[in-house]
Parts: C-alpha cells; sequence; structure tokens
C-alpha cells in the first residue's frame, strides 16, 4: 500500500515536470515572436512586407514565409544582402546584430 503512494507522488512530481516544461517553452515562444515584431517594426520592414494582414506590399507578404521552405540560413542572407538572392533586389540591406538576425528569421521560420 505504501510503495503504491509513493508511485502517485513520484507520477504526479514528474506529471508537474512535464506540464512546467511545456509552459516554459510555450512562454519562449512567445516572447521570441514579439522580441522579433519589435525588430522588424524599428526596421520599417513593414513598409513593404505584410504580416498578418499589416503592412505594405511591395515586397512578397511574410505571413506564411516559413511554409517555403527557406532555411534560416536562407532568411539571414536575405535580410542582410538581399543581392545575394536577387543582384536586382530593391530591399535593402540590414546591418542588424547576429542574434537580432536570428531572431527575425527564426520568426519568420515559424509562419506556416
Ligand atoms: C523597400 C522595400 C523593402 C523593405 C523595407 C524590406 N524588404 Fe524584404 N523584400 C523586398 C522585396 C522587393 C523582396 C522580393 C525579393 C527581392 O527582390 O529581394 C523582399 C524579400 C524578402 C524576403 C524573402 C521573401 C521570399 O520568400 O521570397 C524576406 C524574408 C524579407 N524580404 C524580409 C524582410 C525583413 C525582415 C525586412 C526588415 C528587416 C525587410 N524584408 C525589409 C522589399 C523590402
Amino acid at each position: 500500500m505504501k510503495s503504491y503512494r509513493i508511485m502517485i507522488v513520484v507520477f504526479s512530481m514528474f506529471l508537474s515536470i512535464l506540464f512546467l516544461y511545456g509552459a516554459a517553452k510555450a512562454q519562449a515562444q512567445t516572447s521570441n515572436a514579439a522580441r522579433a515584431m519589435k525588430i522588424i517594426n524599428a526596421n520599417g520592414c513593414l513598409s513593404c512586407h505584410t504580416i498578418n494582414g499589416v503592412g505594405g506590399t511591395i515586397g512578397p507578404a511574410l505571413s506564411t514565409e516559413g511554409a517555403k521552405g527557406h532555411s534560416i540560413h536562407w532568411l539571414e542572407v536575405q535580410i542582410k544582402n538581399p543581392g545575394d538572392h536577387n543582384p536586382s533586389s530593391i530591399m535593402p540591406h540590414f546591418h542588424l546584430k547576429p542574434a537580432q538576425l536570428e531572431t527575425v528569421a527564426e520568426y519568420l521560420e515559424s509562419l506556416k
């Protein structure tokens, strides 16, 4: 009978850990999106691109950018040096810090 109780305690501890892990992961994802949108707004990306219904139409909409199969690296190159993908690109170069570049590229890749 006693070992049965211990098993319940161990099992509920296991469930709590799973729950906390899930909550922490969800929060990390939301804050990455919020950080990315801050950088996107600060750099005027939405003057040419639409994300979730907001923005311009000079460049392609980015709301489903992650469904196009581009890697994070491809997205980072596109933001840093659009001319590498399209020599006649009118998209400006953006000199973001490596961490900012990664945040934005990861966010765009998550949009599916
Ligand atoms: C002056 C307009 C303009 C601005 C500002 C701009 N872009 Fe672009 N972007 C474009 C155009 C036009 C394209 C189409 C491909 C090309 O010509 O490079 C493009 C392409 C892209 C693509 C590839 C889309 C695809 O799937 O083909 C991504 C990703 C992107 N831009 C991200 C950004 C981000 C992030 C910012 C802000 C840091 C930004 N762009 C700012 C004009 C712009």
